[in-house]
């Protein structure tokens, strides 16, 4: 089994997502003979964001005609690289704070490299259909405040439900959640979230399986 392990909390050791991220890795692991994690921590390493360039090199078109300079191969070599991740990988582990409602722009960066025409969707006359399918997907979701349940979730929230039309689009539908949130609403309530999220992280060898 390929696992595909994104961090994207710019909190280093003291994030919630990195801690709970890395135990479900350690569950994979001991539920499973043969795991192999491809790690990519986009804080440390974040992808650059599509420039002008960039884009024009990707999606050439008439009216943007690609002339990509060296620092652009780089950058086409290293899209190339994520896709190729996503693609070989069975299983994603997703470490994701809510960052201003939303997710850490890095992860957003790797997003919009991935998410190619032709490499993991594709335009049909009825619409796009996602070419990733067959895949899992964890998302471990981290929040300073709480509002799932809440009247006001379906207007704030745009990290967990923003990742599953992601996923989605590109044909990931089998998608579990693990969410810590409250984290920022006192000592007993974080330690009480997290206790919760390593519960649920128990039964992810029949989540992921
Ligand atoms: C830049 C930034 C923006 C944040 N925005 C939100 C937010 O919109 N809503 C929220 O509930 N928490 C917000 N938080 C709090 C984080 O979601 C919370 O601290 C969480 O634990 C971060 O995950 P981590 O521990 O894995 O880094 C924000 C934190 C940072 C650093």
């Amino acid at each position: 089994m390929i696992v595909l392990h994104i961090d994207s909390s710019a909190s280093g050791p003291a994030s919630a997502s990195r801690q709970l991220s890395a135990v479900a890795i350690e569950t994979l692991r001991a539920g499973h003979e043969n795991v192999q994690v491809k790690y990519r921590d986009l804080a440390v390493n974040p992808p650059a964001h599509l420039s002008g360039e960039l884009l024009s090199a990707l999606r050439p078109s008439p009216a943007n005609p690609s002339e990509p300079g060296r620092n652009i191969a780089a950058e086409l070599t290293l899209t190339e690289t994520l896709i190729d991740e996503l693609l070989r990988a069975d299983v994603l582990v997703l470490g994701v704070p809510m960052y201003n409602f939303s997710i850490p722009s890095p992860l957003k960066a790797w997003i919009d490299r991935v998410a190619q025409p032709g490499r993991t969707f594709r335009y049909t006359d009825k619409g796009p259909v996602g070419l990733a399918a067959g895949k899992k997907a964890l998302i471990i979701s981290s929040r300073g405040g709480a509002i799932a349940g809440t009247p006001m979730e379906a207007a704030v929230d745009h990290q967990e439900a923003y990742l599953k039309t992601v996923l989605r689009f590109i044909g990931i539908t089998d998608v579990k959640l693990v969410r810590a949130e409250g984290l920022n609403l006192g000592a007993d309530t974080r330690k009480q979230a997290i206790d919760r999220a390593l519960d649920e992280l128990k039964l992810l060898e029949q989540a992921c399986a």
